[in-house]
């Protein structure tokens, strides 16, 4: 059967994952013991990717989902050089399955240089999908504000990860559109050049190293790749919106538990356009996938057979051009969703409503 794409992902819940496909593995592996025993399985094909049809040409896409089978943890803390290398075998069975491009998903897109070493190493190209995210997540935000009665043009927006590959773009397009930008990352010169780059927009640029700072936003994107959740109830001011772009996830389940004040949305998640189906439970309702997917799809539709997103500084330009293809193709924007369940309207009364109450007693930051 042939192939056009195929995208990279891996298990971010590893016990999860393995009890699901290994129900007496899963009850007696540890973490600890998954991750020694992931080091020597080769890369596996997942789900073949069906019926994704171009509004433009009227053509069908297929395509395949292959993973790493190395978890959050290791992609981060093993020798770079052995995530390469596991990555380049991936990238080979894709090759072997008749792809054209590859995709890296979740922190196979991150490790390293993000992508150009695995680029550099394969005959078909490859692409991040971090171009269309910046698009998609900025999108979801000022929609998800909009619901919530934030007009993005007088908000306080906070960017936490803002010096990485998303965060950092992201920063650049909402400087021109918001009142107020909190630009929030771990080292304060790369913070810094990144309020360098944002300047000359409608917003007042403020950069810091603390977490807390994100306590007067209205609006934050969280966009790390942290292996532990980082965002914390305390951390959050009453009718704030987080969109959680990371993967694993950004926010604790303790935001989800103690503070129904607030609306937390995953971010980049987009409608495919056709009868899709991906044969696998990425936890977007049907017919959705995350941003990084879509671009590669999008690449592969419009027949751009090349290295795209790769490297850790992205081109505004370049995600300019991939919103444009894949707008034309018929991605968009998909439904909001919290915790992996469709935003309503009911939840977004009645988180509003326990923010009015709420905002009467709030105060400063404590830290
Ligand atoms: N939803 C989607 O469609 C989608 C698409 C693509 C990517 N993603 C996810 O988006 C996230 C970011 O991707 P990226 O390509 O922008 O990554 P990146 O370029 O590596 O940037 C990561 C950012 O996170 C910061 N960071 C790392 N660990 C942290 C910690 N423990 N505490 C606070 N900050 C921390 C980094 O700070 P330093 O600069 O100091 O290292 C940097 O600012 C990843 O989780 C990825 O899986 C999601």
């Amino acid at each position: 059967m042939s192939s056009d794409f195929a995208f990279v992902i891996h298990p971010i819940e590893p016990k999860k994952h393995v009890g699901r496909r290994y129900p007496l593995l899963g009850r007696v592996l540890t973490e600890p013991m998954i991750d020694f025993f992931c080091q020597y399985w080769p890369p596996v094909k997942v789900s073949r990717v069906e019926s994704a049809r171009s509004q433009d040409t009227g053509e069908n896409l297929n395509g395949w989902l292959v993973a790493a089978p190395y978890t959050p943890k290791m992609m981060l803390n093993l020798p770079v050089e052995q995530v390469y290398n596991k990555l380049v075998a991936t990238g080979r069975l894709a090759e072997r399955m008749g792809a054209r491009i590859l995709g890296l998903g979740a922190l196979a897109a991150v490790v390293g240089d993000a992508g150009v070493t695995v680029a550099e190493r394969l005959d078909i190209p490859v692409t991040t999908g971090d171009s269309y995210t910046v698009t998609i997540v900025t999108d979801a935000i000022e929609q998800a504000g909009r619901q919530m009665g934030i007009d993005l043009r007088d908000a306080t927006v906070a960017i936490v990860g803002a010096t990485g590959a998303i965060g950092g773009a992201s920063a650049q397009i909402l400087a021109a559109k918001t009142g107020q930008l909190v630009l929030i990352g771990r080292r304060e010169k790369a913070v810094e050049r990144i309020r360098e780059k944002c300047e000359g927009g409608s917003a007042k640029l403020i950069t810091s190293t603390d977490l807390h700072s994100m306590h007067t936003a209205d609006l934050i994107l969280s966009v790390t790749s942290s292996i532990a959740p980082i965002i914390e109830p305390e951390h959050l001011k009453p009718g704030a919106v987080v969109c959680d772009v990371a993967v694993p996830k950004d926010v604790s389940r303790r935001v989800l538990n103690q503070r129904k004040d607030v609306l937390v949305i995953e971010g980049g998640i987009v409608a495919v356009p056709g009868p899709v189906d991906f044969h696998f439970n990425f936890g977007c309702p049907p017919g959705y996938a995350y941003a990084c997917l879509a671009e590669t799809m999008a690449l592969a539709m419009e027949g751009r057979f090349e290295d795209y997103t790769v490297g850790r500084f992205l081109n505004i330009d370049q995600v300019r051009e991939i919103t444009e293809i894949a707008a034309r193709h018929g991605f968009k924007l998909g439904k909001l969703t919290s915790f992996n369940r469709e935003v309503t309207a009911a939840q977004i009364a009645e988180v509003r409503e326990r923010a009015e109450v709420n905002l009467r007693t709030w105060g400063p930051a404590t830290t």
